[in-house]
């Protein structure tokens, strides 16, 4: 089979299809998934280059799926060979045939292309595991959300619409700020232009934010916690600003009894992974269709590439030009 590999850790150059790759088995409790489309997400650029936390070895990438089941393992039990899913991995997703957790799957919305379904499993949840499991979103609250532009953001701006609180976000570009507002945010900064912190204040009278989803760190420490709410969550979940900080953040912790929650998905138990697919699936997966609620999410996609164009992918991303994910093509 095809499958994306990489001839050592480095730059996308590093990148290459191999056609001779072995086609991997479904174990007792895996579906086997004939892929369709698979999707990039920002890790995949630390694991290509051997930076991501914690890891000793070379992984293949590919963080998500969508395709036909192909096979099941002999203890799985939840899907038959032909339905059409969405899958969160571990890695090897840039493949024509992805082995997977039976309970890390889901059901393709209706009516979406498998391009859009790829673009839903590792933004999308991440989105609902850092506003729901970790940062306790409640309605009312008003989130501020980094990268709003990014496959994490333009998720996040509609699931906490969704959620009956209020999005406000930051982002390299006037465009991404005008995009994130269509998709339901009340106001949207462009961090290149000015400080957000005065304007966030600005928007929450003085108040500050409940909940900022934080990806980019250390950079924006200062900013961060001057305008975070008295008793906010703090969730970090990415370090694109780097990870230091050097100043009295512990003094803003005390006076406003905030709370600095850090989080990885992928380091995450199966068990965790299993619980987090299941919650999204029950509140959020319904919403993808337009049907009983009226309230609509869709994933946003700024482009379509075939598998052969993986390192163009892979440079692109890192232009910070994308709005939203930059999905790949692997079988018609
Ligand atoms: N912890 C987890 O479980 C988890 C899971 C998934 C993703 N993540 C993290 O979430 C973030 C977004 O991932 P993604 O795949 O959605 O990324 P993405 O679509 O590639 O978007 C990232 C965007 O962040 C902005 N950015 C880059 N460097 C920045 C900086 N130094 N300061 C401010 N903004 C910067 C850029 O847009 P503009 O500069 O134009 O705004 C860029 O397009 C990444 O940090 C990723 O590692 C974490």
């Amino acid at each position: 089979m095809r499958a994306v590999r990489q001839h050592k850790f480095g730059g996308s150059s590093e990148l290459y299809v191999s056609t001779n790759e072995t086609k991997p088995t479904a174990g007792d409790n895996q579906i086997l998934i004939r892929v369709h489309a698979t999707a990039l997400n920002r890790a995949d650029l630390l694991l290509r280059e051997g930076k991501y936390p914690g890891m000793k070895e070379a992984a293949h990438l590919g963080l998500e799926v969508s395709g036909v089941v192909d096979a099941v393992g002999e203890k799985a039990n939840k899907w038959k060979i032909g339905d059409k899913v969405m899958a969160l991995l571990p890695g090897g997703g840039y493949s024509e045939f992805a082995a997977v957790n039976q309970d890390h799957v889901m059901s393709i919305p209706q009516g979406f292309t498998f391009e859009k379904g790829a673009a839903i499993p590792e933004v999308w949840l991440t989105a609902y595991q850092l506003l729901h499991f970790v940062g306790n979103l409640q309605k009312g609250e008003t989130v501020l959300i980094h990268g709003g532009g990014s496959g994490v953001g333009t998720a996040a701006v509609q699931l906490v619409t969704l959620a009956g609180a209020k999005a406000i976000v930051t982002a390299g570009t006037d465009e991404k700020t005008a995009f994130a507002k269509k998709l339901g945010a009340i106001d949207g900064f462009n961090y290149k232009k000015s400080e957000f912190k005065d304007l966030v204040l600005g928007a929450t009278n003085g108040k500050g934010v409940n909940v900022i989803l934080d990806c980019v760190g250390g950079s924006y420490w200062e900013q961060n916690a001057a305008c975070l709410a008295v008793e906010g969550r703090w969730v970090v979940y990415g370090l694109l600003g780097g990870p230091n900080v050097n100043g009295p953040i512990l003094g803003t912790v005390l006076r406003k009894r905030a709370s600095i929650l850090g989080t990885t998905l992928k380091a995450r138990s199966d068990e965790y992974k299993a619980s987090l697919i299941k919650a999204f699936a029950d509140n959020a997966l319904p919403h993808f269709n337009a049907g009983t609620t009226g309230k609509v999410l869709q994933p946003v996609i700024d482009r379509i590439l075939p598998l052969d164009n993986i390192i163009d992918a892979h440079d692109y991303m890192a232009t910070n030009k994308s709005n939203g994910k930059i999905v790949i093509t692997v079988q018609e």
